[in-house]
């Protein structure tokens, strides 16, 4: 059987769930329902990081120890995980104890082949992006995108030796054997090798919330080091050699791009330093706006997903966000459309459709065949669109769908032929049967909930309607 290992980032604690980790989460997910549609044996992967001097202030600020306030925090990116439908298989928290013993052993592995060595350090440290700025990157003494002036740290690290790993990276990368996607996100990786990669610390010595080095116990293992290793500790790294051997390497990671260069770079240099194999894909989506702005606090145009779930239903959450702007480009997502877009898409284009079908058979008592696909070279574009992660190709095989059934039913209208004419009522009717049964295969990973209701409602032979799929939005 074949395995898929699918992951997203794991998100910090300090933020409240927002639609910008949903968009991702929501795409993971898509990929991890094709596969086990497909009866592919699927371990989807998500988690919270929670480790780091960010989160250690964020706790202080409320208050709360930092590991009572990931607690909470932690139990926010479940709940809007469960609203939203989301069907991972393990949730990894970096403050787990199994993660933990995972790191250090993977530490030790580091610095038992010689890949870290000691050294002062002193540089400009971003607390908000957890990571040190040059003089270059910073906006009138300050980080651009926090907008605070980064400390200045002078400490004892060790240091992971880079250098060592750069060109065997670079071959990997340019020969495809670790893909990079999209095709414009492999560029600006590449691009990265011909810039100055200087190493990297691996360890902080003043942030004492964190993992500590199992070989200097004064040293706390750096939150992004620590981080990245969630991706092996949460499949039996050195705790399970079988579930390790059946998982590892992941087949992709995805992520956004403001993340990519410590995917794509520090992560699989660590891993050939410690000889493990590489992740086989890594997946770096664009990053997008609301209304076109920057999303942020400040702005005040944050949106929780749970907000969009009690509005549109999780299935309207999931559509609404994945159908933005084609997956993996940078893009807008259209928030003061969301109402229109529910209505046009879901209650009227798809809702409808199956409403209107669902009550002439019912009403007439027409039986339906078995499930054939009405079309099955748009049933298996769509299958490879989504393994390739182009989810605005498959939806849009949806949405022709959608339409095409809709432009029939209107043309031969069921509700004016006789019901004494059954066997032209019954062509009309398991036609439209096949399109809606069509649709729900198709959008089964976007829309799990709807796609069942569809399934259940045209099982056959008799089909019992069901409640509304979206109610149409009263918009004044
Ligand atoms: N904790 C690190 C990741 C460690 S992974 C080993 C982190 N966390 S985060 O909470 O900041 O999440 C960043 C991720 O959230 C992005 O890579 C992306 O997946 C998602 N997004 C956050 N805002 C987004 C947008 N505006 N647009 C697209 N994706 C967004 O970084």
């Amino acid at each position: 059987m074949k395995k898929i290992y699918i992951t997203t980032p794991i998100y910090y604690v300090n933020d409240k769930p927002h639609i910008g980790h949903a968009y991702t989460t929501i795409a993971a997910d898509v990929l991890a329902r094709h596969y086990r549609h497909q009866k592919a044996d699927v371990f989807f992967l998500t988690g919270t990081d929670e480790h780091g001097a960010k989160i250690a202030e964020s706790a202080a600020k409320a208050g709360l120890e930092p590991k009572d306030f990931a607690d909470e925090k932690c139990e926010e990116f479940a709940l809007a995980w469960k609203n939203l439908n989301i069907s991972y298989d393990y949730f990894v928290r970096t403050t787990d104890d199994r993660h933990a013993a995972g790191v250090q052993r993977f530490m030790q592995k580091l610095h038992d082949v010689g890949a870290l060595y000691q050294d002062t350090y002193s540089g400009l440290y971003c607390v908000g992006c957890e990571r040190f700025l040059t003089d270059k990157e910073l906006v009138d003494g300050k980080c651009p995108d926090h907008k605070t002036a980064p400390k200045k740290i002078h400490e004892k690290n060790y240091f992971f030796k880079l250098q060592d790993y750069l060109p065997t990276l670079k071959d990997l990368v340019e020969s495809d054997s670790l893909l990079i996607h999209p095709a414009e996100r492999k560029q600006e990786v590449l691009g990265l090798f011909k810039q100055q990669l200087p190493d990297f610390s691996v360890s902080r010595e003043k942030v004492k919330w964190g993992i500590p080095l199992p070989f200097d116990k004064k040293q706390n293992a750096y939150v992004w080091v620590e981080a990245l290793q969630n991706y092996i500790t949460s499949v039996g790294y050195g705790d399970n050699a079988e579930e390790y051997a059946k998982w590892w390497p992941a087949d992709v990671h995805i992520m956004a791009k403001d993340i990519i260069k410590f995917h794509a770079i520090y992560w699989p240099a660590m891993l050939l330093a410690a000889g493990e194999a590489l992740p086989k894909r890594i997946f770096a989506h664009g990053f997008f706006t609301i209304d076109g702005q920057k999303m942020s606090k400040t702005i005040g145009n944050v949106i929780d997903p749970n907000d969009l779930v009690a509005r549109y239903g999780s299935d309207g959450a999931r559509y609404l966000l994945l159908s933005q702007f084609p997956f993996g480009q940078d893009g807008d997502v259209k928030a003061d459309k969301f109402d229109q877009k529910f209505n046009s898409d879901l209650a009227n284009g798809l809702g409808n459709l199956v409403s209107r079908t669902a009550t002439l058979l019912e009403k007439n008592q027409i039986e339906v065949p078995e499930y054939s696909p009405i079309d099955l070279n748009i049933v298996q574009a769509a299958a490879e669109a989504i393994e390739s992660l182009h989810y605005d190709i498959a939806l849009k095989y949806a949405a022709e769908l959608i339409a095409q059934a809709n432009v029939y039913i209107d043309r031969e209208a069921p509700w004016k032929i006789p019901a004494t004419d059954k066997p032209k009522l019954s062509e009309v009717l398991v036609t439209t049967t096949q399109y809606i049964r069509t649709i729900a295969e198709i959008l089964h990973p976007f829309m799990p909930d709807t796609s069942r209701s569809i399934t259940a409602q045209f099982a056959g032979p008799t089909v019992v309607k069901g409640a509304a799929l979206f109610p149409r939005l009263d918009l004044k």
